[in-house]
């Protein structure tokens, strides 16, 4: 700890005993979240300057992850990947202790880590965070978890602090597959829109003047989730579909056209355009976009 720096103390005698394990981007902004709610995370990071300023700050900086877990009862891990959870917990005493992993991974990922805490004799939880650093402990944060409710339970209270906890229940693969679900469908959203910066890139308009026109048209479009939802449950891909797939099929091929005359590739829009195409080849032209969902599947 830095000389003259405040030392923190657990906010009660029941409070969690925090080991944060990486402080990264996020890993920083949770450890800052943690201090600012008087909480008094022991914290430690491979490279050991990054921990300094939050030691200034309250924060107990542990030379290695053995001293950073040994007094505490919650250990949190948010580093890179999967594998630099391994390369970090490897060899460690967790006996006892509850270990909630947030860093991005795959649901097998999650489900192999909880196979392996249980191993050595600690309870798990697997976490996706669905915000970016600067939202941390703010009103718009969410932690998806699943695993072990006892663990959200245990400590509910450090756990809520920096981002709003949503269970989804004991599979420890599930907080993964919805976190990985939710990315997928903004990674398909971002190429539509860097698609259409493109087209107007260069003609004498401001981008700011287009995301303006963008940003409202894609919050109005995504009434078209709860659309494929219900026809998912229904089984009936005809119902309420404002926008057949016949008509849209026809309308991609003024897409490409556009993008040909404005010299800008539809490489982002063609696999998409070939699966709708795909289904007006099978006579489904009546239909909404839904039935494409089968069509990943196959
Ligand atoms: N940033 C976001 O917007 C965001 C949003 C949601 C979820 N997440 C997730 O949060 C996790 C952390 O993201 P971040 O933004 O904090 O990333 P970051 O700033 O790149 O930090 C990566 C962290 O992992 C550590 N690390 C990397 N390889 C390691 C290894 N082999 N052994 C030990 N430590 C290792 C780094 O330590 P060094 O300092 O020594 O390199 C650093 O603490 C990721 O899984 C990310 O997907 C991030």
């Amino acid at each position: 700890m830095t000389p003259g720096a405040t030392k923190l103390v657990p906010m009660n005698a029941n409070a969690s005993r925090v080991a944060l394990l990486g402080l990264g981007d996020m890993g920083a902004a949770i450890a800052r979240a943690w201090l600012a709610a008087g909480h008094a995370p022991t914290v430690w990071n491979r490279t050991a300057a990054r921990a300094r300023p939050l030691a200034a700050e309250g924060a107990t900086a542990a030379a290695t992850p053995a001293e950073a877990v040994a007094e505490a009862d919650l250990i949190v891990t948010v580093l890179l990947d999967d594998a630099s959870v391994r390369a970090t917990l490897d060899g460690l005493d967790l006996a006892g202790k509850d270990l909630v992993d947030l860093t991005t991974g795959t649901p097998a990922e999650a489900r192999a880590r909880a196979a392996w805490a249980a191993g050595r004799g600690a309870r798990f939880l697997d976490g996706a965070i669905l915000a970016v650093p600067p939202m941390i402990g703010g009103p718009g944060a969410r932690i998806l978890y699943s695993g072990d409710r006892a663990v959200l339970d245990a400590h509910e209270t450090a756990l809520t602090v920096p981002a709003a906890p949503a269970y989804l229940g004991p599979d420890a693969g599930f907080a993964a597959l919805h976190d990985v679900a939710l990315l997928s469908a903004m990674t398909g959203m971002f190429a539509g829109i860097e698609h259409a910066f493109a087209l107007l890139r260069e003609e004498d308009v401001a981008p700011a003047a287009l995301a303006a026109m963008l940003a409202p048209w894609l919050t109005a479009m995504t009434g078209h989730t709860h659309g494929i939802a219900a026809h998912l449950e229904s089984g009936d891909y005809t119902k309420d579909v404002a926008s057949n797939l016949a008509m849209m099929v026809r309308g991609n091929a003024t897409l490409r056209r556009t993008a040909e005359e404005q010299g800008v590739s539809s490489e982002l829009l063609d696999p998409y355009f070939r699966l709708m195409e795909r289904l007006v080849a099978d006579g489904r032209g009546k239909e909404g976009t839904t039935g494409i969902v089968d069509l990943l599947r196959a």
